[in-house]
């Protein structure tokens, strides 16, 4: 079952402004995916409205076979939004609950039970385990980012989706996510992954999508020799 399918899609906010065109799009399960782009390129905008937070769109998609479109339904939007997790750079949490009490509370959102046991085992790996009865008003950023990350892990949805999410994140903690991403893939799920931080993308991500002038400029496979800079910068040059 393909976890994302794009087919035609264009986003606005102000009528006649076109941030996105014509956008086609598939995803493979057990992968995972590299987004990039210039600032404003339109990559938020872009996984905004896969996850319903922008309505202004026409075109349609689908997550793991719901299929979406402006005219959907809210209780379609409700099936489609179980399908996926998004994690971004700017975590709002809810101060009123714990660390463990906010992972345990999307899993309820997310009608999926959660194994307190795997949650400690995970936590210990990102060294946040002390943290995980403190209140989120007392955490750092990088152990708020932890947090968001840990639910999706655990969450085992189709499609993960994360927006530069790991702003705050140690360097070790940034080599523990991305073990625990390729065993989310293992699992069959799928990682798209948008993110500034070249470097990270190459080594993270076995294929990258560059969103340039409202449109998927590039569809670049990656290998060990792929220079991901030179494309980069080739395909968003300013002519
Ligand atoms: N809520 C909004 N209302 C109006 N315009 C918006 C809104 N959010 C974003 N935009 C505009 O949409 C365009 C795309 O923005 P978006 O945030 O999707 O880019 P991005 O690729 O995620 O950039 P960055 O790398 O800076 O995160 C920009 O021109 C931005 O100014
Ligand atoms: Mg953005």
């Amino acid at each position: 079952m393909q976890p994302l399918q794009i087919e035609n899609l264009s986003a606005w906010y102000k009528p006649g402004e076109l941030i996105l065109e014509q956008i086609e799009l598939h995803l493979e399960p057990g992968r995972i995916y590299g987004l990039l782009g210039v600032n404003g390129a339109g990559k938020t905008t872009l996984l905004h409205t896969l996850c319903g937070l922008n309505r202004h769109f026409s075109g349609q998609f689908s997550l793991s076979e719901s299929g979406i479109g402006p005219e959907s339904t809210e209780a379609e939007w409700y099936t489609a939004k179980s399908k996926r997790y998004l994690a971004t750079d700017a975590p709002v949490l809810f101060n009123e609950l714990t660390m463990r009490g906010y992972v345990e509370f999307i899993h309820k959102l997310y009608h999926r039970s959660l194994d307190n046991g795997e949650l400690v085992h995970l936590a210990r790996q990102f060294h946040c385990e002390v943290y995980l009865d403190r209140w989120v008003s007392e955490l750092s950023l990088g152990n708020k980012q932890k947090t968001v990350l840990m639910t999706g892990l655990l969450l085992n949805v189709s499609l993960f989706i994360l927006d530069e999410p790991l702003v705050g994140l140690d360097v070790e903690s940034i080599e523990v996510f991305h073990t625990q991403i390729n065993d989310y893939c293992k699992r069959g799920g799928t990682v798209l992954f948008s993110s500034h931080l070249l470097e990270i993308v190459q080594r993270f991500c076995e294929s990258v999508f560059i969103l340039h002038n409202k449109r998927i400029a590039l569809h670049v496979p990656i290998h060990p020799d792929t220079d991901l800079h030179r494309i980069f910068f080739e395909a968003v040059r300013h002519e």
